[in-house]
């Protein structure tokens, strides 16, 4: 399926999109030879038509949106393409495979044939944040979606929410056996610890909510009879 993006939060919706959540994506830019480039990064959307990244200023990435301010937002939720795009200067030697992109429609950039859903953007606004980081403000200028469709939006958050509720039920187990108060507490201090993250980069979400009423559960679970 391809569409032409309307300003339409219910249709970024329907692909599983939530305001407030980074979904981790692979961000496809032009380098200046015209070969293509690829890393992880995290997306927010802001509204209908726009979405932010919080770019490191020493990224190859940030380096060749100053230039061509066009990327595609690739989802997939292939680990090896997040493996192969972080350490692609030690997997390849130059570029990479020309196989894994194809052309963008709207936008000068290509975008990875893997994809499951691809966002095609413009840069409209950068921001200095910080002396590390920029915040990129994009525009959603199309939005492409795989016949199959998408599995699933990868978000930090909801591996997290899923691994403190793996905790919790460990912790519904142990926590009368005074013998294992020890492995009771590391598996609190791991959700404590999960939480901190979840608030980061999913505030004001779901994951956050589970989160809050989970560790009051187990605080019940723990309280002194
Ligand atoms: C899941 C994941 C998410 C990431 N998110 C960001 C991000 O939001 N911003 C950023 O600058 N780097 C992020 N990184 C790190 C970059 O992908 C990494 O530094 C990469 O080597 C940059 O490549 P580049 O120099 O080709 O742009 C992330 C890495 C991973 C594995």
């Amino acid at each position: 399926m391809s569409m032409r993006f309307q300003a339409d939060l219910g249709q970024l919706s329907t692909f599983g999109f939530q305001k407030t959540v980074i979904y981790e994506s692979i961000v496809t830019t032009l380098n200046s030879d015209c070969t293509s480039n690829a890393a992880p990064m995290g997306i927010t959307l802001q509204d209908e038509k726009h979405l932010t990244l919080t770019i490191f200023n020493t990224s190859k990435t940030l380096q060749n949106l100053k230039t061509n301010p066009y990327a595609v937002i690739n989802f997939t939720c292939d680990i090896e393409l997040f493996y192969k795009t972080v350490f692609k200067k030690t997997l390849f030697t130059g570029n990479l495979p020309l196989e894994w992109f194809v052309p963008a429609e709207y936008v000068a950039a290509k975008k990875l044939q893997a994809a499951e859903v691809a966002l095609e953007v413009t840069v409209i606004d950068s921001k200095p944040l910080n002396d590390e980081k920029t915040l990129v403000i994009c525009r959603i200028e199309h939005l492409t979606s795989s016949p199959i469709g998408v599995s699933q939006l990868y978000s930090r958050a909801f591996a997290l929410t899923l691994e403190a509720l793996i905790n919790a039920t460990r912790i519904e187990t142990y926590h009368t056996n005074s013998q294992k108060q020890a492995q009771t507490n590391k598996l609190a201090e791991q959700i404590f610890d999960y939480a901190q993250i979840v608030e980061r980069v999913a505030p004001n979400s779901i994951y956050t909510t589970v989160m809050v009423e989970m560790q009051k559960q187990i605080a019940l679970w723990r309280q002194p009879q």
